[in-house]
This record gives structure tokens, sequence and C-alpha cells, in this order.
């Protein structure tokens, strides 16, 4: 039987580097479609993968760019509206155009990745305009085999979010915290893709929702406490009350980096974290974050420069 192909639109980032890996490696042939050819350079030497540039946010491109596959991914997301990209043209009319051009096309698979806690009832706009994005799927289960993802904040060499806090604690010499008792349940890159290319063929998954959590719990201050032990660097942690956590993220929303916004401060309003047990569907469990992030935080040597090496030559 001949290979399915799979389109991945965002296969060049964090989450869809792991995806692109694991669908290479199962053997489908791979279409990853980026703005830059150069974001997704480090997945050109996989076997059966293609890199091609498409604006996708444009109908037309999108359409050309998915003719022949048999299965569409789609991993866009941004955590910060910029110049002409809202939170509403990513993760909410992007996911309903896939729709109407996968009937078109007769593409009978689509599998999108949303963040847990997403809903229209949201406190922040990211979080709102990703579940429009489900419903604009969920309005087309009966045409096409749709599953949604649902991730927690997700870790693995390459995180922003595990990353962003390393290096605040090697650089200063407190960490004020907004949010400190905001609650997470961080899940592995790995599993993440392990689940997503594990569901592709199981009809038991089509039209399903699932949410994706790791084994534990933590309050936003404990993450950064077992940051600080993988780090074996202490420093005072000072939690801000809300008034003060919003006024941190204001000032940040200046900065030309974009680190926190007060958005961001809104999602942490709802805990993190999933009311149901890991989904048996993909047989597997999810892994320990203390068991991996010291793989990549404690990596300044030269085997890790050795792992990083062998990554971006896509050899494992
Ligand atoms: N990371 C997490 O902790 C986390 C948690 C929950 C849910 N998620 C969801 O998981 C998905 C993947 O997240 P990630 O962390 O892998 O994100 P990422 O590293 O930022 O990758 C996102 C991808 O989207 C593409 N993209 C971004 N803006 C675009 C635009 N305006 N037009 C076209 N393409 C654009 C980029 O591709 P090019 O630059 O190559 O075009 C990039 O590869 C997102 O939907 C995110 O909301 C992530």
């Amino acid at each position: 039987m001949q290979a399915k192909e799979i389109c991945v639109l965002g296969g060049s980032g964090f989450v869809g580097s792991a995806i692109v890996n694991k669908l290479a490696a199962a053997g489908y042939i791979v279409r990853v479609l980026t703005r830059r050819r150069e974001s997704a350079k480090h997945l050109i030497l996989l076997p059966n993968t293609k890199v091609l540039e498409c604006n996708v946010l444009d109908y037309k491109a999108l359409n050309n760019a998915l003719r022949g596959a048999d299965i569409v991914i789609n991993l866009l997301g941004i955590l910060h509206q910029t110049k002409g990209q809202s939170f509403s043209t990513i993760h909410q009319q992007l996911p309903s155009q896939l729709t109407k051009i996968c009937a078109d096309l007769h593409i009978p698979r689509l599998v999108q990745m949303s963040s847990l806690g997403a809903s229209r009832n949201a406190p922040s706009q990211y979080l709102r305009s990703k579940g429009a994005g489900e419903e604009a799927l969920n309005a087309a289960r009966d045409v096409l085999n749709i599953t949604i993802f649902k991730p927690s904040i997700i870790f693995g060499r390459g995180d922003k979010f595990i990353n962003l806090f390393a290096s605040l604690i090697k650089t200063l010499p407190f960490i004020l915290l907004a949010k400190p008792n905001a609650k997470f349940q961080p899940i592995w890159v790995e599993d993440v893709a392990t689940c997503v290319v594990n569901s592709l063929e199981k009809s038991a998954t089509f039209g399903k929702t699932y949410e994706l959590a790791g084994p534990k719990v933590y309050t936003f201050k404990a993450l950064v406490q077992t940051i600080m032990q993988t780090l074996k660097t202490k420093r005072p942690i000072i939690g801000l009350g809300d008034g003060l956590s919003y006024a941190q993220a204001f000032f940040m929303e200046l900065l030309p980096v974009k680190l926190m916004s007060r958005d961001n401060i809104r999602s942490m309003e709802l805990d993190n974290m999933s009311a149901s047990a890991f989904p048996a569907e993909f047989g597997i469990l999810p892994t320990a974050l203390e068991s991996v992030i010291p793989q990549y935080l404690i990596n300044d040597t030269q085997r890790g420069d050795y792992d990083r090496y062998r990554q971006s030559a896509a050899r494992f």
C-alpha cells in the first residue's frame, strides 16, 4: 500500500518539529508548509520530507499546497498578536478555511492542535480564539474525520516556557513571579507528538477532542522551584498579587521582545490542568518533567552540543 501523504502547517515550530520527525520515522510522506524555508531547514534531511514555502493565510495558496494530501495537521498558533497576525486570523479563520479546503479537495482527515482551557467563555483572547477555532472544526465533523488535541504547557528541548525561566534564574538575583498560584500540568513534547501520530489512522479518535496533560500538577511557583532545583541555583521568588501581575505584564508588553502579556496573565486565571485521566487510546503514559528537563537545562556541555548537532542533522 502506498504511504499516506501528510501536510503539516506549523511543522517548523517546537511541537511541529517533534511531530514531523515521528511522521518521517513512521514512513509517511511529509509536506511541511512554512513562511520561510530557512525556518524549516532542520527538517529537509528527513526521509520523504519536503519543505514548501506557502502563505497559509492565503486561501488560494493553501488550496494549491494541500492538493493531493491524505491528511492535514494544523499546528499554527501564536501567543502574542502583532500587526497582520491576529488571534482570530490564526486560531479561528484558518481552521475554518481548512475545513472548507479539505472538503473541496476530498482530504478526509484533519488534526488540529488547540490548547487546554480553550473555549468561547475563557478569560483570555488567546483561549477564546482557540475555542472559536474548535467550534469551526466541530461544525465540520459530519464531513471530515477531525481530531482536536488540547495540551497543557509543553516542555522539551527547545521549549519557550521552561527555557525562558531557566535563563531568568541564571541571570536575575530574584524572580518577580506573576500569578504564583496558577496551576499547570506540563506535558512532554515527545508525548504530544506520539499522540498526534498514533491518532492519524485510528478511527476511534475521529470526531474526538483530547486533553493532553502530564502526570503532575504544579503551581507556577512550584514549577519555577523545580527549574531552580534542576539548575542547582537558588533565587528568592517574590510572588505578585493580581494587580502587580497585570502591571508587570503591561510593562513587558512595551519591550521589543514579547515575553509576557496581560492576555497571557488572563489565561492563567484558569487552572491549566485536565479533569480527565490521560487518554488510553495512544498507548503511552505521560513522562515526568523531572526526568526530561535536566537533559536540556544542564546541557552547556560538549554532550549537549553534540546532541543538538545530531538533532539539527536529524540523526537519532
Ligand atoms: N508550546 C506550548 O507550550 C503549547 C501549549 C499548548 C498548545 N500549544 C499549541 O501547539 C501549537 C504549536 O505550538 P509551538 O509551541 O510549536 O509553536 P511555535 O514553535 O511558535 O510554532 C508555530 C508555527 O506556526 C507557524 N506560524 C506562526 N505564525 C504564523 C503566521 N502568521 N503565518 C503562518 N505560519 C505561522 C510558524 O511556522 P513558520 O515560521 O515556519 O511559517 C511556526 O512553525 C500551537 O497551535 C500552540 O497554540 C502549544
